[in-house]
């Protein structure tokens, strides 16, 4: 297979094109920097705005996996949220436009977008028909933006003219991997010190999905040519921050987890230089049309993932 991943120097994307090129792949990322990447993975240049020589790679793939975005784990300042918009909206166009040119289009356009876009919720989880977030009544109004940036974002690959290619929207929960630098490696290191302990009251749902599933359930939608639109990426049983948080405390044998109140978790957040959004939105997303289509999840409860990413984590920091 041929697979052009675009803003595949991250986290999904290190997942993603090792993967692929383990397994004999013709492997394309598309960069903003020249990068040093693994050596049977191929770098082209491009700045996510402009058409340019790397719309070549497009010809003849089997696959397009955009990833490019400025990363959401910052504080939301105006500056920061115009930028998490622009990098998302842009890319997506103009890839849209070089699908929309090529002569031989990739077959299948898998298109990250993300399980914030639903309403936060404690009740009933959100499948595919979900309610799409912006509206709730009970929750800070500039996470509004965040669910606009999604919406965006999906427009973007709904309105790209390009009849012969497949476009899915991935909406990805947390992608649990046990590399430094992702959230379960954050997470891990709260657990780890004591702190993990129920933020805010700890009811809020976390929604997330083992990064072995994110690859199954990606060669799944390639296989399954009757699947195209949003998909959820998420473990079919979240649970609320507390368990969550308990599960992993438990996992790397850490019993006792400090509790936080909101405010302090607006405050470490604001120390972390990140947003506390993403520890108090409640997101309760459930894969509907993967379970639906017959995927079945290699990790589909917390305890069993977090066992398999706690005993890998060690692993790495063995070796
Ligand atoms: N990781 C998760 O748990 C998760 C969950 C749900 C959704 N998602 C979404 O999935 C995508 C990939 O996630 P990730 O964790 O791999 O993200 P990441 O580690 O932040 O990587 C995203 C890549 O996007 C590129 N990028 C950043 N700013 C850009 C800009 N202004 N224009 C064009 N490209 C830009 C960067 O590549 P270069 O610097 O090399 O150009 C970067 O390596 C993101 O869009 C993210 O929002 C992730």
């Amino acid at each position: 297979m041929k697979i052009v991943l675009p803003g595949g120097t991250g986290q999904v994307g290190a997942l993603l094109r090792r993967t692929y090129a383990a397994r004999g792949d013709d492997v394309v990322v598309l960069s903003r920097r020249p990068e040093q990447l693994e050596p049977d993975v191929r770098h082209a240049v491009w700045d996510g705005r402009t058409l340019g020589a790397w719309a070549g790679e497009l010809e003849g793939a089997d696959a397009v996996v955009n990833l490019a975005g400025r990363t959401v784990n910052c504080r939301y300042t105006d500056a920061n949220l115009r930028q998490m918009m622009d990098s998302r909206v842009d890319s997506t166009r103009v890839l849209g436009r070089a699908v929309a040119a090529a002569s031989r289009p990739p077959a299948t356009w898998l298109q990250m977008s993300t399980a914030t876009i639903y309403a936060d919720t404690r009740g009933a989880a959100h499948d595919e028909d979900g309610e799409i977030g912006g509206d709730e009544p009970h929750v800070p109004l500039y996470w509004e933006y965040s669910v606009r940036i999604a919406r965006r974002w999906e427009q973007e690959l709904e309105q790209a003219p390009t009849p012969a290619t497949r476009k899915v929207a991935l909406r990805a929960a947390m992608v649990m991997t046990p590399d430094r630098g992702g959230v379960f490696d954050v997470l891990s290191t709260m657990a780890r010190l004591g702190l993990g302990g129920p933020v805010a009251g700890g009811g809020q749902y976390v929604s997330w999905i083992h990064g072995d599933d994110v690859v199954r359930a990606l060669d799944f939608l390639l296989e399954h040519p009757e699947l195209s639109g949003p998909v959820n990426l998420a473990a079919p049983h979240p649970l609320t921050q507390a368990e969550t948080m308990r599960v992993l405390r438990r996992t790397w044998g850490r019993p006792v987890g400090l509790p936080a109140s909101r405010w302090m978790a607006r405050a470490g957040a604001l120390a972390l230089r990140t947003d506390a959004e993403l520890l108090l939105k409640s997101r309760r997303v459930v894969p509907g049309r993967l379970l639906e289509a017959g995927f079945a999840f290699a990790h589909p409860t917390w305890p069993d993932a977090a066992a398999d990413l706690v005993a890998r984590r060690r692993g790495l920091s063995a070796g």
